[in-house]
């Protein structure tokens, strides 16, 4: 996210030619007068105008594009580092400390603590601070109900996570690319709002490593590095905690880190987003095409300021 330049984009970073020609044959078949536009497609993909309720029906990302393009620099910085280099990473046996301001703080061993609830699937939208994104069909628990069985207090004002540091096993803790352990936090509102999930699957499926086994946060009106993998902390605390990537560059990446297309990242645009997997830009949305659900909890508040 910091090092990478447009210079640095790998050709299989590029959307395949056959996309790029499927598309064409998609604006040929509806008839419509898209020459203009399929022209500079060829250089910058035609921006698609997708409401919410279209990205809504949007068909997910495959399991190889959600597996093999990761960030998770733990496992190094390259988005097919993760899947290489985490395969030997151990998920158990795997505890989780919650400490701070709550009446039950404990040590779990990961079983115990998913073992209460029943995990849900959830389809959500991904959106990543660089400007791409996908669609993944998450299983996991709404963070909510975890956190009710933990008894915070009125104190509580934030969540802070915390990632494994296990240098050993993550080469990329042994060098200063970030601050480790990976660190990320969010207001107890956002925390208890019922689209916020901790994550234990992918597809139905237990998650992979490079996709934040055994547990992960997944937030989607946010941008993607607020889903901290690997956890193993969860601490209660009264003043906002600082993240991973504002701690890097605070000027760059912020606490609320909320997708808004009206403020742009000093370097790239935010007001658009290429969907891995297609060609064409589309429009990025407010809080990710979640805004419905989750506006209310900014109301008043300066979201260039708190960005
Ligand atoms: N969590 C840890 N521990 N380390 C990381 O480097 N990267 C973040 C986030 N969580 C990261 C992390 C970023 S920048 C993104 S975009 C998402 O994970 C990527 O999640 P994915 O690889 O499952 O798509």
């Amino acid at each position: 996210m910091l090092i990478k330049k447009p210079g640095d984009i790998r050709s299989s970073e590029i959307t395949a030619e056959r996309d790029y020609l499927s598309r064409r044959k998609f604006i040929a078949a509806a008839g419509v007068a898209t020459l203009g536009l399929a022209g500079s497609a060829r250089l910058l993909g035609a921006l698609g105008s997708a409401t919410a309720q279209e990205q809504q029906n949007e068909k997910p990302n495959t399991w190889d594009e959600i597996t093999t393009y990761n960030n998770y620099y733990e496992f190094g910085t390259d988005k097919d580092d993760p899947s290489a280099n985490s395969k030997n990473f151990r998920t158990r046996p795997w505890t989780v400390k919650v400490d701070g301001l709550v009446k039950k703080p404990a040590e779990y061993h990961f079983e115990d603590l998913v073992k209460p609830y029943a995990e849900q699937d959830r389809v959500y939208r991904f959106r990543c601070v660089e400007a791409w994104s996908m669609v993944i069909p998450w299983r996991g628990i709404p963070l909510a109900e975890m956190i009710k069985r933990f008894e915070p207090l009125p104190s509580a004002k934030f969540v802070q996570f915390t990632t494994i540091y296990a240098p050993a096993e993550m080469p990329g803790q042994r060098s200063d690319v970030l601050q480790w352990p990976y660190v990320e936090g969010l207001r107890m509102d956002e925390a208890m709002h019922p689209l916020t999930l901790m994550v234990t699957g992918l597809y139905g499926k237990t998650l992979p490593n490079q996709n934040g086994a055994p547990l992960r946060l997944i937030v989607p009106w946010k941008y993607g590095f607020k889903g901290i993998k690997a956890i193993t902390r969860i601490s209660f605390v009264e003043k906002q905690p600082l993240n991973t990537w504002q701690i890097a560059a605070s000027n760059e990446y912020g606490f609320y880190a909320n997708v808004n297309p009206n403020v742009d990242h000093p370097r790239w645009t935010q007001a658009s987003e290429r969907r891995i997997g297609q060609f064409r830009r589309q429009k990025t949305l407010m809080f990710n095409g979640y805004a419905d659900q989750v506006a209310h909890m900014y109301a008043g508040m300066d979201l260039r300021r708190n960005f």
